[in-house]
């Protein structure tokens, strides 16, 4: 049977990670890892999420099967943080939220969810979107096509050819989103784009999918989550697919959660127990760690205010890193307009360099990253910014 099967290609990320793992040039640069790196290169672990595994290993008894809602403090916390506290699907208890393993989990339960309900219907992504979307949806068995987002020539929103495509959608179709800090092209929707969108989802009654991946990366873990509630508030049904990956700190713990919210507490109820069914088809029980972790930082009140400055310091860091990276450049006297790094959110962005030119930056200095030139902003640091600057001064 399994002579049939060809070796697949690795992911190209994985490619440049080994390269770059290979290369003796202690200047080298890895500039397409997708994790966050603080001013010294590693990825922490937060203080909060020491504190709270330290809590969670001396009070833990029982390494039992957790059922299939997994954590419930965690769901319950996670569900506050999105939609937030006093919004009104939560007080008519319209919102039923169940831990996944990641944001990746979140999606593909969301992805099997929309083939539950309606085996024909449309997925749309952003043009560009996250890779990984391209893979799950169509594993799902749902189609996946692209509406207008990103503009390579002005690096900026195609917002009216977005609204425009979108205006054409309807109950059967699923739009997916990216909440903030789009991944890979960094630029979002700002306050007044939300709110058309949000309408125009209202209007045409399309369902919204909305991928929460970074969390108070953008501009706040409230702000952040503006578009989510802005559909919970105008639409019937929102799927919400979170990610704790990043903005805990805890990627390989696998945490992440679906989030849907319905039209009714009975609707609600009733969809709670088709993700059941698809969870237990997928990995039949979830994992307890992480979601443990989360859920003891979000149930104290010191340890969420150390997490949020914790956040604050991330997202500090990347926004510091934008402008310092545009002023850097330009004072090199690179010509290129770079200042939409500024303009943009989140870990990344694509920096408009050609294959050839990002081939050169790889074989001549020993920076990497992927063909489309998109790159982490968070690989940026005082120890590498001025070869960076002067590498890309030369390829351009
Ligand atoms: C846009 C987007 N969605 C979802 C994820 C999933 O994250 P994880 O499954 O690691 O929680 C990522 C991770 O890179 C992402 O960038």
């Amino acid at each position: 049977m399994l002579d049939r099967l060809k070796a697949v290609a690795p992911d190209p990320i994985l490619g440049i990670i080994a390269a770059h793992a290979a290369d003796p040039n202690p200047n080298k640069i890895d500039l397409g890892i997708g994790v966050y790196r603080d001013a010294e290169g590693n990825t922490p672990i937060l203080d909060c999420v020491l504190q709270a595994e330290r809590i969670l290993d001396s009070t833990q008894t029982s390494k039992s099967y957790l059922g299939p809602r997994g954590v419930p403090g965690f769901n319950s916390a996670m569900r506050e943080l999105i939609f937030g506290a006093e919004s009104a699907v939560l007080r008519d208890d319209r919102v039923r939220t169940v831990q996944t393993p990641g944001g990746t989990g979140g999606l593909r339960i969301a992805a099997d969810l929309v083939k539950t309900a309606r085996p024909d219907a449309k997925v749309w992504a952003s043009d560009p979107t996250w890779a990984n979307h391209l893979a799950i949806f169509p594993a799902a068995g749902l189609e996946l096509l692209n509406y207008p987002y990103f503009d390579r020539e002005r690096s900026d929103l195609r917002f009216d050819a977005m609204m425009t495509a979108l205006a054409e959608r309807g109950p059967d179709d699923v739009v997916l989103f990216h909440a903030c800090c789009h991944n890979p092209c960094g630029v979002s929707p700002g306050p007044d784009q939300w709110d058309a969108i949000t309408d125009l989802a209202a209007e045409r009654g399309f369902l919204p999918l909305v991928d929460l991946a970074y969390q108070g990366f953008e501009r706040g873990i409230e702000e952040d989550c503006r578009s989510v509630r802005l559909f919970a508030e105008k639409c019937p049904e929102v799927i919400v697919a979170s990610s704790c990956s990043k903005n805990f700190g805890v990627y390989r713990e696998r945490v992440g959660a679906i989030s849907v919210a319905c039209g009714t507490a009975q609707k609600a109820a009733d969809v709670e127990t088709v993700i059941h069914s698809v969870t237990r088809k997928n990995y039949s029980m979830p994992p307890a760690h992480g979601t443990g972790i989360v859920d003891i930082i979000l149930h104290s009140g010191e340890l969420t205010a150390l997490w949020r400055r914790e956040v604050a310091g991330m997202r500090d860091r990347i926004n510091g890193l934008r402008k310092t990276l545009v002023e850097r450049i330009a004072a090199a006297g690179i010509e290129r307009d770079f200042s939409f790094l500024q303009r943009q959110s989140g870990m990344f962005s694509f920096l408009g360099l050609s294959v050839d030119q990002v081939r050169r930056l790889r074989e001549d200095y020993s920076i990497y990253t992927v063909d489309s030139a998109r790159v982490n902003i968070a690989s940026f640091n005082d120890g590498n910014l001025d070869y960076f600057i002067d590498a890309l001064k030369t390829v351009l």
